[in-house]
C-alpha cells in the first residue's frame, strides 16, 4: 500500500493562518518533545514569535536544545523568534497549594470553625489529579498572557483537555449552584450578624466566578479550530497506534481540533537491501505492515513521516533538520 500524504504539515499551516496553539500528544518515548521542538523551529523560521513550552514534570527541552531553559522564558540561541520555557512543576504545585490553603483558612475563619486547615489542604492536594490541574492552569495562564504569535506545547494535556471539555457543562452547573448557595449563605450571615457591618469580601466566591470564567475562556480557545491544533505522534508500531487512535476518538467526541498525525522513526526502506542483516530486514517489513495499518486507520490525517535517525535528536542544528523534514512538501512513502 502506498501512503499518499494528502495534506502536509506545511499545507495545514498555510491553510490555518491564525494557528496559535499547537500541541503534541502520544505515547511516552515516541518523539513528542522532538516534534514539538521541530514544529516550534518551523514556526519561528516563518517569522512567527514562538514559545516552545513544556508542562511535563519530566523535562527534556533543555536537553533537546542543549541550553538551560528551566524556570523562565529563554530566547533560544541560534534561532530567531524562538523562546523556550520548562515550567517549574514543583513551584507551580506549591503555589497552587498555598492558594488553596489561603482559601480554606479564610473559609474556616468565616464559618467560625476552630480547626487547623492543614488536614483539609492535605486531602485536597494529595492526588495526581491536583498536580495535573495545577499544570493545566499554569498552561492556560501562559496562553492567556498572549505574549507570542504561536505557542507549541510539548505533551498535550490529554486527560485534562478531555476532562475539561467533557465536563464543562457539569462544571458550569455546579459552579452556578455553588455561587448561588454562597450568595444565600452571605445573606443569611448578614441577617444574623449583630454588628450589621457591611458585607465582607468573599474570596471564595470571587475565586469560583473567576475560575468559571477562566475555564470558559480556555474551552473557547481550545475548541477553536482556526487557532488550535492537536497533533498526534505515532511510530509504525502497535501500541503507539492504539494510544493515538483512542486520543483521536476522544478529541473528536469533544470537539477538540485535530491537526493530524505524524509518524516518527520510520526506517528508510531503501537503506535496507538483500545484504542487510536479517534483523534490519525484519524491522523494515514489520514497520511496513504497521504503515499499512496507519494508512487504514488515519488515512488523510497523516501529515508527515519522519525517518529514524542514527542518533538521538539533540541541539538546534539537528532540530532544524528535523523541522525541515516535518515541514517538507508532500511526499509519497511506500
Ligand atoms: N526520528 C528520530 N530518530 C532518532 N531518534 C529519535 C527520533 N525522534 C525522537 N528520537 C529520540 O527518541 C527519544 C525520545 O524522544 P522524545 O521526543 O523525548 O519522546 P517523548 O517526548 O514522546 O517521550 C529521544 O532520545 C529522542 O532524541
Ligand atoms: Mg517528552
Amino acid at each position: 500500500m502506498t501512503l499518499q500524504i494528502s495534506q502536509s504539515v506545511s499545507d495545514f499551516v498555510n491553510e490555518h493562518a491564525d494557528l496559535k496553539y499547537v500541541f503534541f500528544g502520544g505515547k511516552g518515548g515516541v518523539g513528542k518533545t522532538v516534534l514539538a521542538g521541530a514544529a516550534a523551529v518551523g514556526f519561528a523560521q516563518r517569522g512567527r514569535r514562538t514559545l516552545l513550552a513544556s508542562t511535563n514534570p519530566v523535562h527534556s527541552l533543555s536537553g533537546l536544545l542543549d541550553q538551560n531553559v528551566f524556570g523562565h522564558e529563554v530566547p533560544v540561541t541560534g534561532i530567531d523568534n524562538l523562546w523556550a520555557y520548562e515550567i517549574d512543576t514543583k513551584e507551580t504545585i506549591e503555589k497552587s497549594k498555598k492558594e488553596i490553603q489561603e482559601k480554606i483558612d479564610w473559609f474556616l475563619r468565616y464559618a467560625e470553625i476552630r480547626t487547623k486547615s492543614d488536614e483539609f489542604v492535605e486531602s485536597a492536594t494529595m492526588n495526581p489529579a491536583f498536580e495535573e490541574s495545577a499544570m493545566f492552569e499554569n498552561m492556560i495562564d501562559i496562553m492567556f498572557a498572549d505574549k507570542y504569535d504561536v505557542y507549541v506545547f510539548d505533551t498535550a494535556p490529554t486527560a485534562n483537555a478531555r476532562r475539561l471539555l467533557g465536563m464543562s457543562s457539569i462544571y458550569s452547573l455546579w459552579v452556578n449552584k455553588m455561587i448561588h448557595s454562597r450568595e444565600e449563605a452571605q445573606t443569611m450571615r448578614f441577617r444574623l450578624s449583630y454588628s450589621k457591618k457591611k458585607e465582607e469580601k468573599d474570596p471564595l466566591m470571587d475565586y469560583l466566578i473567576n475560575f468559571q470564567a477562566r475555564m470558559a475562556h480556555a474551552k473557547q480557545l481550545l475548541t477553536d479550530d482556526t487557532k488550535t491544533a492537536f497533533f498526534f505522534v505515532t511510530l509504525p508500531e502497535a501500541l503507539p497506534i492504539a494510544v493515538i487512535r483512542r486520543f483521536i476518538d476522544w478529541f473528536t467526541e469533544f470537539g477538540i481540533p485535530i491537526g493530524g498525525v505524524v509518524v516518527n522513526m520510520k526506517i528508510d526502506e531503501t537503506s535496507a537491501s538483500e545484504q542487510s542483516p536479517e534483523f534490519v530486514r525484519n524491522r523494515v517489513a514489520i514497520q511496513g505492515n504497521y504503515m499499512n495499518e496507519i494508512v487504514d486507520t488515519f488515512g488523510g490525517l497523516v501529515r508527515a513521516v519522519i525517518p529514524l535517525y542514527g542518533t538521538d535528536v539533540r541541539g538546534v542544528t539537528m532540530l532544524t533538520n528535523v523541522a525541515n523534514t516535518l515541514f517538507s512538501p508532500p511526499q509519497i512513502t511506500a
